[in-house]
């Protein structure tokens, strides 16, 4: 990251916000550019998305989950995911899944090279290949074999360690709290909750009243996310939960102005213009990946960043028949011109999008 003046929390707080915040003044948190965070995303959140979302502004980033495993038998597509852009505006952390601490004691001088400042592990991720080994939300199953897993790997690598969890297996078995203090006694530096459990998966409501109560309780910044789809929401939660810092995942897919709008530094219009944004992440697409992967991602941002507005299904379709990117940017400029004095459309959180993930 550079070495732009250091950021502290407490000074994002937007003007009404009311509980004040326990972030240390020193520590890996208070080097974070705001407190409005991207959420990693799988297959989404890579080098190429997060260099653009740094761009535009979000207060951290983590990478997608990266398999520990996949590091330790130096597989190229994996060791590809924990590539750092260049001159990073703010913190940006890998994450990892794994069961063996060895192993990700082993992995972490790879992670530290790559330029990462903090290595964030997955504890919340309810899929089922990834559950079976032991990883992901099972690990939340047992939080005093939990303390000593994550202690063992905080002592043993040298870079901060963060965590990201669920508030639990089941609604019968929210072991948030335990999951959490076994984090502080660790020596994480914060953990990020999903306010849901791994049997809802992203079904129900992210509960943010159980947020608000680990933050109330808790020894170490915690981090809120779930259903966060606008600036507004964002904001009212962070202050009204007391979390140290709000994490935005699919809001963001649709609408990547809500970090900028989140810290008021969006004016009334949309900077960069929809169009510039998309040509920007082409260009950073082009850098990384092949003519395939690249339509593949630029096809899919187009398509988020289309949903709501008027035309978006007929624009979706059309998006299919193209097979070059320079073709998606053409068509994606008829769709935004005709969108472009609309209002950025309003993103309900009863409404399914991208119901299935990682985390
Ligand atoms: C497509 C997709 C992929 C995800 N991948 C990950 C992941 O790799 N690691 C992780 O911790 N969470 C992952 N998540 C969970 C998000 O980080 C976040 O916790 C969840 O989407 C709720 O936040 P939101 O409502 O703001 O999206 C993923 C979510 C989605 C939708």
């Amino acid at each position: 990251m550079n070495s732009s003046p250091l950021w502290s929390l407490q000074n994002s707080a937007p003007p009404s916000a009311a509980p004040s915040k326990t972030v240390p003044a020193h520590g890996l948190i208070a080097r974070a550019r705001n407190a409005f965070w991207m959420a990693p995303m799988s297959a989404i959140t890579d080098v190429c998305y997060r260099q653009l979302l740094d761009e535009m502004g979000a207060g951290l980033l983590i990478s997608e989950l990266v398999s520990v495993k996949g590091l330790v038998f130096n597989s190229e597509k994996t060791r590809k995911m924990i590539r750092i852009h260049a001159h990073p505006g703010t913190l940006v952390g890998v994450q990892l899944f794994g069961e063996s601490a060895d192993d990700f004691i082993r992995v972490a001088p790879l992670v530290q090279e790559a330029g990462a400042d903090f290595i964030d592990i997955n504890l919340g991720c309810p899929v089922k290949k990834v559950v079976k080994k032991g990883c992901g939300a099972a690990l939340m199953r047992d939080p005093v074999f939990l303390e000593q897993f994550l202690t063992r790997i905080q002592r043993n690598i040298g870079l901060p360690l963060t965590v990201k969890m669920r508030t639990g297996w089941s609604q019968e078995e929210l072991t948030i709290h335990e999951c959490v203090s076994a984090a502080a006694n660790a020596g994480c530096e914060w953990v990020a909750i999903h306010g849901r459990t791994r049997q809802q998966a992203y079904s129900g409501r992210a509960d943010w009243d159980l947020i608000a109560e680990v933050k109330r309780r808790a020894r170490l910044p915690i981090i809120g996310n779930g259903d966060i789809r606008d600036a507004e929401r964002a904001q009212s939660l962070y202050s009204s939960s007391g979390v140290d810092a709000i994490m935005i995942g699919r809001g963001a897919l649709r609408n990547p102005w809500i970090f900028k709008q989140c810290t008021g530094a969006l004016g009334a219009t949309l900077e960069p213009t929809p169009m510039q944004l998309l040509a920007r992440y082409f260009e950073l697409l082009k850098a990384v990946y092949d003519t395939r992967l690249t339509l593949l991602q630029l096809r899919k941002m187009a398509m988020w960043m289309a949903y709501g507005y008027p035309g978006a299904a007929a624009f979706r379709k059309a998006l299919f028949q193209l097979h070059r990117g320079a073709d998606v940017l053409e068509k994606a400029e008829e769709f935004f011109d005709r969108t472009a004095s609309l209002p950025i459309p309003q993103f309900d959180e009863s409404e399914a999008f991208m119901m299935g993930g990682h985390g």
